[in-house]
């Protein structure tokens, strides 16, 4: 706990598993000064089909965790653990551990993005089943964009492919065309499609071959780069306690070996990640 304790520290950036990169990739180009702790708890990964109070005391080990390592501003790169935990954690947990740090999610951001993006308002969701249940996406669509109308199909087997390296694997070909097919099956007019869970852009190139021309795909990376970058903006008292070194650290919760050569191959650069227990 000593590190608790320091004025300044990396941004924590945590996910379920892998797909939390597809965030981190984006937001280091965009905030390159920044220094960064990426943790991934791919042992206990998929989340997306587990219960919301699992989902919840899982990210709240992270984030104690993250906190514990010296981070005050941690990013939930994850939209299942973004739409179970977040706004307990904000509201009940951070006033009683520090009423001074942050942590922020990818569902908000995401969604104010629409408004630049779609042009007939039929919006689709690709998520896991957890956070396609949670109905986050719909709520915030609507409280924003009352008049768009929203789409969602559950991918159970998205995540299972990327952890189990599997994502350019013939399997994932058929798994991507039928929830693709399930999807634009509902409505011929959607124009944009979520995609939900910060481990879809894994399987971009997939994605983009089976999708129908002319949808927009959305990957919350950039989107969720600039929203950050605008929030460190906004928020100086924030931004002043995040170190600027320019450093990137890996910690998961599973093999690290195994962890480093995925994660090397997608952020193009060499990864040693170290093993921790939350
Ligand atoms: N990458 C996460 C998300 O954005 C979690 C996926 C999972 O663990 O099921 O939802």
């Amino acid at each position: 706990m000593d590190k608790f304790a320091q004025n300044i520290g990396p941004i924590g950036v945590f996910d379920s598993g892998f797909g939390g990169l597809s965030i981190l990739r984006e937001i280091r180009k965009t905030l390159p000064r920044y220094d960064y702790l990426f943790l991934g708890d791919n042992a206990r990964a998929p989340y997306g089909n587990r219960s919301f109070d699992i989902v919840y005391q899982f990210t709240l080990q992270a984030v104690k965790y993250l906190f514990n390592q010296g981070c005050h501003l941690v990013i939930l790169a994850c939209n299942t653990a973004s739409a179970k935990a977040l706004r307990t954690i904000q509201q009940n947990d951070l006033p009683h551990i520090d009423s001074q740090r942050r942590v922020l999610g990818v569902i908000r951001p995401t969604v104010e993005a629409l408004g630049n993006i779609t042009r007939n308002g039929n919006i689709g969701l690709f998520g896991t089943p957890g956070t396609v249940m949670s109905r986050s996406y719909d709520i915030e669509i609507e409280h924003l964009f009352p008049q768009f109308h929203v789409y969602s199909h559950p991918c159970p087997m998205w995540v299972p492919l990327v952890e189990n390296r599997e994502a350019d694997g013939d399997g994932a070909d058929y798994f991507v065309k039928k929830d693709i097919d399930a999807l634009t099956g509902q409505c011929g007019e959607i124009d944009t499609v979520i995609l939900g869970c910060t481990h879809y852009p894994l399987l971009l190139s997939k994605i983009r071959r089976y999708m129908p021309q002319g949808i927009s795909i959305v990957e919350q990376g950039p989107i969720v780069a600039d929203s950050l970058q605008d929030y460190l903006r906004r928020h100086p008292e924030i931004d002043a306690k995040c170190s600027k070194g320019a450093t990137c650290r890996y910690l998961t919760t599973d093999e690290p070996d195994k962890f480093s050569s995925l994660a090397s191959v997608f952020v193009h650069e060499v990864v040693q990640a170290r093993k921790v227990s939350l």
